[in-house]
């Protein structure tokens, strides 16, 4: 088949700035956007500058966004793509600066996974005296709860997608809170209190805004996002409750113990209660509410059934 494929291009150590070029070219019909991109640079222009080695979903050097969406260049149709948006457009990936063309300059990321110190610490008395006699065994449960964070190839795709790092550079992103969840929920590992403190700031799992985008960009099915989740719930769990995020989530569910359902005009009011600061930050929006008649009421009664919802809700706590 004869496809279009437009490359954005650019070269900012010679002054290029980003633009877009359109090859034409003749592919067989089940090839892939790596492919694609390698038949062009072998055949048509050698200038074409990507990052890849495997070709087959394992090393995680070729992601790029394609179609605005980040992925694996060679575990992508063209076809696929043609089919879905009408066209084919490959840009490098997001939140990274560009080298040349798609590839991207990768320390951003490596900074947020190193940042989290992702390898297993154990205390310095419990180090085993070299040599070491037998490997350390794990219960099989163990090792299922962290599998999935353990699949991740490094690809950058989930950074590329996440909201939250389009617009706070501060966030340590989906790919390294995965990380630090492996290593917090291995029980070999020494500093999870330490560990679960330090996300607990700026930049950790609070800010995260479980819009699922990098559990969708993820090749290897690591769900980031849901490792961000079991690390909220660790923290609450290790008495980590100062936190907006936390209060949060404490209070929904007492609400919703209390009433049978959210309380949306209850449930703003306990979160600033505590917060002087907050609470006078907060005080000239809702009095626009109130005049214009958007201000919840947060007394209402509980709903009818309201046992049924707690016995649910101990049966989910057992
Ligand atoms: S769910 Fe959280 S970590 Fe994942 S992309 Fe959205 S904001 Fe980023
Ligand atoms: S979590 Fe998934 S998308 Fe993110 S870097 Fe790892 S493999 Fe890639
Ligand atoms: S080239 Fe290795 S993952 Fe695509």
């Amino acid at each position: 088949m004869r496809i279009e494929i437009e490359i954005e291009r650019s070269n900012p150590a010679e002054g290029q700035p980003a633009r877009f070029e359109t090859f034409r070219v003749e592919v067989p019909r089940h090839i892939t956007v790596l492919d694609t991109l390698i038949k062009l640079k072998n055949e048509v222009d050698g200038s074409i500058t990507f990052r890849r080695s495997c070709r087959s979903a394992i090393c995680g050097s070729c992601a790029m966004r394609i179609n605005g969406r980040s992925g694996l260049a060679c575990d992508t149709l063209v076809e696929d793509e043609l089919h879905r948006f009408g066209h084919l457009r490959v840009q490098p990936l997001a939140h990274m600066p560009v080298m040349r063309d798609l590839a991207v300059d990768m320390q951003p990321f490596w900074n947020r996974v190193e940042a989290v110190n992702p390898w297993v610490e154990t205390a310095p008395e419990r180090e085993p005296a070299w040599p070491v006699e037998r490997e350390t065994l794990m219960d099989q449960a163990a090792v299922d709860e962290m599998d999935d964070t353990s699949k991740c190839i490094m690809c950058m795709a989930c950074f590329s997608a996440c909201e939250v790092s389009d617009v706070d550079t501060r966030f340590l992103g989906p790919a390294a809170l995965a990380k630090a969840y492996r290593v917090v929920a291995d029980p070999r590992d020494e500093r999870k209190q330490e560990r679960l403190t330090a996300l607990n700031e700026v930049g950790g799992y609070w800010d995260c805004t479980r819009c699922n985008q990098c559990v969708q960009a993820c090749p290897k099915d690591v769900k980031p996002m849901e490792a961000i989740v079991h690390l909220r719930r660790e923290a609450i769990n290790a008495g980590l409750t100062n936190t907006a995020g936390s209060r949060h989530i404490t209070e929904f569910i007492k609400i919703v113990r209390s009433e049978g359902r959210l309380n949306e005009g209850r449930m703003p009011l306990k979160m600033v209660l505590s917060d002087p600061k907050k609470l006078l930050s907060v005080l000239p929006l809702a009095v626009d509410m109130l005049r214009h008649g958007k201000l919840p009421s947060p007394i209402h009664p509980p709903i009818p059934r309201v046992k049924e919802v707690r016995r649910i809700m101990d049966k989910k706590a057992k």
